[in-house]
């Protein structure tokens, strides 16, 4: 894109900004090819900045039409204004006002960053680097600008004039006009600045927060798809309300809009109290949408929500800390799914998702850290890695710490950081106050790219009645890091007993254990007393870290897990890890094997049916075997689509033989 030619930017060269931004005050004025914007920002040189060093604010494809400082014309030696930058040469010395006039033409905007037109409405986009598309602006996520926008346009092609925050004035104006004035009381970076105008339908409702501010919503939609937004206002309440509960979040606006458009880059967009969607995770109509369909309305929904306080309220730093936001944001929107649905089945969904494309990004030319160092280009880094990694990152840290550790680091990041633009590190620090554990170590898992492996053997000493896990962890060479440390990776785990019965877990000198390996260096073993018979090892539950894990688990221990964990995801991967090798071997055999895994396959299977009234959804998600490109992924550069067209086929109808009645009684009850 744009500025492919221009030197990389690098984490260490982050210097704090200058100029410094406080108040925003824009007067747009909407027209659809040439909307004029005059922003009047009250700027300060930063206090550690070089007094009298020129002042360079961010444009894109702009042009000036008029500046002012202090309300005075400059002379034009006096200023540089170019469509990227503006310079301003020998700055006051103190805090001064700048204005500026720039006209945009939001109809031939087709990168759809900044104020573009969709079906002859108006909006904004400008995450990461939009709002220098409209004026010129320190377009920095760590500059925190209070903003005040008066909106006006023809009142028939603009009924609806929609901003940030409250919406303090609106009237008439000769001619057919109107205007409408919103302001934000947070202090927000400009990636966060939005705008709506055009002629919608509006959808409202209200909430009452747990203090009892009553908060006015609305969704805007096309005329006439009014009756598809239903599902989208239901999520909308139960994520308020869930954020409430979950994290102590309460909402801080009078008001929040959704706005629902058709043309749009990414899926949706938190600014501050107007939220804009890409309109598939908005409309749902009841007679067409499907179950998936309505999971991810919910899931985005939640997530634009939940941006309000981790990523609007708490903002990033810089761009490199966009993990920040999005990874935690991510857990919480996964968090608020599990507890609305089958969490078993969530975490299966988020689970596949991560290994379809973030294993295959870290395994790849693309591979990059969960917080990169150094990119050319910011757009680029919206990625699987970011987002799915940067959640599944933190959601191990709630696992290695434990649950309560993990809300009161969460309660301090929060309380310490509001009205912050902070860093992975401030993030951390709070973890590592709250838990009073050094976190130095985890902190590999933002730094080094690539997904650990993991391979983990057991022994059973029938005579000491000790069992003992062995566990190594191994790391691939991955772009521009060939040699890596090891990372403290904390994987969950049970044992299970021969009756089903899940075991107490007790070290050598009888010490009581909690059921959380944390494998911090490159092999560790582990041994449990109280164990004449051989337990069946159940780890990584719930998939609590992103690794790729080898187990020297036989067919027969798979079909146990499959039968009596307690832990319903890996109840799920049992039967996935026995479908996958069974394939894998049918595979690179022509498409058939007897190497008795259809047989136990089946026999799980049956078991699960028999249960499937408890979570029919579950039970959906494990009678369905790995999909082609699962068993691909597995069979690494030798695939003959052939053979696992036919081994994927053998294997369906052997376990529809041995499930045949049980099938139809569970379709039929
Ligand atoms: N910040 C946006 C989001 O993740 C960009 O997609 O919600
Ligand atoms: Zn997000």
């Amino acid at each position: 894109m744009r500025s492919e030619q221009a030197k990389p930017v690098k984490l260490s060269d982050y210097r704090v900004a200058d100029p410094v931004v406080k108040t925003v005050h824009l007067d747009i004025v909407l027209h659809p090819t040439a909307t004029r914007v005059i922003a009047a920002l009250d700027v300060a040189p930063h206090p550690q900045g070089l007094p009298g060093a020129p002042l360079v604010f961010d444009g894109d494809g702009l042009t000036l039409a008029a500046i002012a400082i202090d309300g005075r014309t400059p002379a034009p030696e006096a200023f540089e204004a170019t469509a990227d930058r503006l310079v301003i040469h020998n700055p006051p010395a103190g805090p001064f006002r700048l204005t500026l006039e720039t006209v945009v033409d939001p109809q031939a905007n087709t990168q759809l960053m900044g104020l573009y037109r969709s079906s002859g409405t108006w909006c904004t986009q400008c995450e990461a680097e939009g709002f220098r598309r409209i004026t010129y602006f320190p377009d920095r996520p760590d500059v925190l600008a209070v903003y005040t926008t008066r909106i006006e346009a023809e009142k028939k092609a603009a009924p609806v004039l929609l901003g940030n925050g409250n919406l303090v004035e609106a009237g008439d104006l000769p001619g057919g006009r109107h205007y409408a004035v919103w302001h934000d009381p947070h202090p927000k970076p400009s990636y966060l600045f939005a705008l709506v105008g055009g002629d919608l339908a509006e959808v409202s409702d209200t909430f009452t927060t747990r203090s009892g501010r009553v908060v006015k919503l609305g969704i805007f939609v096309e005329h006439g798809k009014e009756d598809r937004c239903a599902y989208a206002m239901d999520a909308l309440k139960r994520s308020m309300r869930w954020d409430e509960e979950a994290f102590g979040c309460e909402y801080d606006l009078d008001v929040f809009n959704i706005v629902a458009v058709s043309d749009f880059n990414m899926g949706a967009m938190e600014n501050k109290g107007l939220n804009i969607f890409n309109d598939k995770y908005v409309l749902a109509l009841p007679d067409t949408a499907t179950d998936q369909d309505y999971a991810a309305i919910e899931a985005i929904i939640a997530h634009e929500y939940f941006h309000n306080w981790t990523g609007n309220r708490i903002t990033c730093r810089d761009w490199f800390q966009l993990c920040l936001k999005e990874g935690l944001t991510v857990f919480r929107d996964q968090e608020f799914s599990g507890d609305m649905r089958s969490r078993a089945v969530k975490r299966i969904a988020d689970v596949r998702l991560l290994k379809s494309h973030q294993f295959a990004e870290d395994a790849g030319p693309l591979s990059h850290p969960v917080r990169p160092e150094t990119y050319h280009e910011i757009n680029n880094f919206y990625t699987a890695t970011v987002y799915e990694k940067g959640a599944e990152i933190i959601r191990a840290l709630k696992v290695l710490i434990g649950p309560e550790a993990f809300r009161r680091g969460m309660d301090l990041y929060l309380a310490r950081h509001d009205g912050d633009a902070a860093t992975v590190e401030d993030f951390i620090a709070c973890f590592a106050e709250a838990s009073g554990r050094d976190l130095t170590q985890f902190f590999l898992w933002y730094r080094q790219s690539g997904t650990p492996q993991v391979a983990v053997a057991t022994r059973h000493d029938p005579v000491a009645g000790t069992f003992t896990v062995d566990l190594k962890q191994t790391h691939l060479p991955t772009p521009g890091q060939d040699v890596k440390q090891p990372m403290v990776i904390p994987l969950a785990f049970g044992l299970i007993g021969p009756d089903g019965a899940e075991r107490s877990l007790f070290t050598e000198d009888g010490k009581a254990v909690p059921g959380v390996i944390a494998l911090d260096a490159a092999q560790k073993s582990v041994t449990f007393s109280g164990h004449p018979t051989r337990p069946v090892l159940s780890i990584n539950r719930g998939f609590s870290a992103p690794v790729v894990l080898k187990t020297d688990l036989t067919a027969a221990d798979l079909g146990f897990l499959a039968r009596h964990d307690g832990d319903a995801y890996n109840r799920w991967q049992a039967i996935q890890t026995l479908a996958t090798n069974h394939l894998v071997t049918a595979s690179r055999k022509d498409g058939t094997h007897a190497d008795g895994g259809a047989e136990i396959l089946g026999e799980a299977l049956a078991a699960v049916l028999a249960d499937a009234d408890r979570d029919p959804a579950f039970a959906a998600q494990a009678l369905t075997l790995p999909s082609e490109s699962d068993i691909a992924r597995e069979l690494g550069a030798d695939v003959d689509p052939d053979a696992v067209l036919a081994a994927r086929r053998a294997l369906r109808l052997a376990v529809r033989s041995r499930l045949d009645t049980a099938l139809s009684d569970a379709l039929t009850r």
